[in-house]
């Protein structure tokens, strides 16, 4: 440090062990040029071994006790594991953390550690209050365009909705309760069946399955992709609506699964050998599809990408010709090829993409008529995210078209068709002030929505009751399940609220009735439909 100092130099983070020491220079602090460097190296170099790293950068994480941060920042600790990181430390008074990198490293870096942080809330500051509008919203090339949302203007009815009927003597509870806007559904399907390149929707149901629903989407000409018996008998249930196509797609489902569907005159989707090689007797003679796994995954979490070696989805390629060796020997045809790479993706032309791949599979195996490109549309599920553009994913699947023109193209999205014409309204119960936080409780928790619990799903969140109110105070607004991950909304900005308030949980047409339980023996949500 003497030589440091003889040097003129100041040291700005340090690193030690029982062989060497690291530090890091700071040129806004120093007058630090190469001859500087070299100078100071040949002194170090009489009592140690000297290896200069540059060009570094450091990048700090700055926040208050950032100690007992460590375990949610796994996912960004990650990110730095891939990097080159020389040294990493801690400040004494808890308030960041730095890492020094080669400085090559920052511009993909940076972007990638502001996702994780904020956009997907690893620290759950989900406040847009303090982040301010995000910067897509700010500079963005396609400046988003926000349509107003349906329950905007159905505050009135929605308020009658949730209160609480009279039945016998007590009062029968109306929340939690998903409300469904149908005509916002049929708009949905109608803009999907106007895709010039896409032949046939089926609606994948798992996202929603409520009766009126099937119905009207039956109505507006979509078929369905179910993936269980039950999911099939629930389009039965629905064929007062007219003849409705269906597609049976699951995966690891038991042999009678696949017999069921046959007796019901439904195609079924194949994606591993095992049924070719345990029950060819089920598929002989019959048409089939394939679902392959093109080796990748996508989608809004972990959980739901379904590509890839870590997901249990798909025909493997390097297994394809002893498929399709196993199909021709017990005369079973495949007449469709099938992937779906995961839920929850904005990029419009991943849709073209998986044709293209699709297409050159299906001309190596001859028989295929039909490509279907999967489900996976995504929603917004930010503020300020911009919504998937519906004609650039038109336009780049017809120019695909132009080099495969022979197929059929299929398209099977679930959450794209309701995510925004459901709402749940909640009623709140209880506040609470603990420690540095207000929580607010309401009776709609994890048993009712589990996707935060499970995606770290944003959801927005508002007061019903107090709707054009100023939003001022800052909540935790929690369920009544007993688990700490009952959280649907961490560090949410809301009117003053109080018991009885009805709140609003948009966008929860998808993945949220169909996902929900009765957890802690609570009562199912209740649902109703709106025109
Ligand atoms: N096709 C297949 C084969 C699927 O597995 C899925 C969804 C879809 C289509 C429809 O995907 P969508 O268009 O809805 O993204 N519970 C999660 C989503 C799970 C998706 C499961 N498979 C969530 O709440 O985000």
């Amino acid at each position: 440090f003497a030589l440091f100092k003889q040097h003129g130099l100041s040291v700005d983070l340090i690193g030690s062990a029982e062989t060497n020491v690291t530090v890091s220079l700071d040129p806004t602090e120093n007058l630090l040029d190469s001859d500087a460097v070299a100078a100071l190296a040949a002194d170090l170099e009489k009592i140690c071994r000297v290896k200069v790293i540059a060009p570094c950068a450091a990048v700090t994480l700055v926040g208050r006790g950032m100690r007992s941060m460590l375990h949610r920042l796994s996912p960004v600790l990650a990110e730095f594991g891939r990097e080159r990181v020389h040294l990493i430390s801690q400040s004494s008074n808890n308030l960041n953390l730095t890492f020094v990198t080669d400085e090559a490293m920052l511009d993909g870096l940076l972007p990638r550690l502001h996702e994780l942080l904020i956009r997907a809330g690893a620290l759950r500051t989900d406040d847009a209050a303090l982040f301010g509008p995000s910067w897509q919203v700010l500079y963005g090339r396609n400046p988003v365009a926000v349509r107003e949302p349906w329950w905007k203007k159905e505050q009135a009815r929605l308020l009658e909705l949730a209160h609480p009927s009279p039945v016998g003597r007590g009062l029968e509870a109306a929340t939690p309760r998903y409300v469904y806007h149908l005509p916002t559904i049929r708009e949905r399907a109608r803009a999907l069946r106007a895709l010039s390149s896409i032949d046939r929707i089926y609606y994948a149901m798992k996202a929603n399955a409520h009766p009126a629903i099937l119905h009207a989407i039956a109505e507006e000409g979509v078929g369905f992709e179910c993936v269980s018996p039950g999911e099939l008998a629930a389009v039965d249930g629905i064929r007062e609506a007219g003849a409705v196509p269906r597609l049976f797609t699951p995966n690891f489902a038991p042999r009678d699964d696949y017999a069921y569907a046959h007796q019901h005159g439904v195609p079924t989707t194949l994606d591993a050998l095992h049924p070719l090689q345990q029950w060819p007797e089920l598929f002989a003679n019959r048409e089939i599809m394939l679902r392959v796994d093109l080796g990748r995954g996508l989608g809004h979490h972990d959980k739901v990408r379904t590509g890839g070696a870590g997901s249990k989805f798909g025909l493997p390629l390097d297994q394809l010709d002893l498929f399709v060796a196993l199909a021709q020997k017990n005369l079973t045809r495949i007449v469709g090829l099938h992937a779906h790479l995961g839920s929850g993706i904005l990029d419009a032309t991943h849709w073209a993409e998986v044709y293209g791949q699709l297409a050159s599979i299906a001309e190596k195996i001859g028989s295929v008529a039909y490509l279907n490109l999967g489900g996976g549309l995504g929603v917004p599920s930010h503020p300020g995210e911009a919504e998937l553009d519906l004609a650039a994913l038109d336009a780049s699947i017809a120019e695909v078209r132009q080099a495969y023109p022979q197929y059929r193209l299929w398209l099977e999205p679930g959450r794209w068709l309701v995510a925004d014409a459901g709402v749940l309204l909640a009623r709140a119960t209880q506040v609470k002030r603990k420690g540095a936080l207000n929580y607010l409780g309401c009776d709609a928790g994890m048993h009712a929505l589990i996707r935060p619990a499970l995606y770290d799903a944003w959801h927005e969140i508002v007061n019903l009751s107090r709707l054009e109110e100023a939003a001022t105070t800052l909540y935790q607004v929690v369920g009544p399940i007993c688990e700490s991950g009952d959280v649907l909304g961490a560090d949410r900005r809301l009117p003053e609220t109080s018991e009885g308030h009805v709140l609003l949980i948009a966008r929860a047409g998808a993945y949220g009735e169909s996902m929900s339980s009765n957890y802690n023996l609570r009562d199912l949500a209740a649902s109703v439909v709106i025109e």
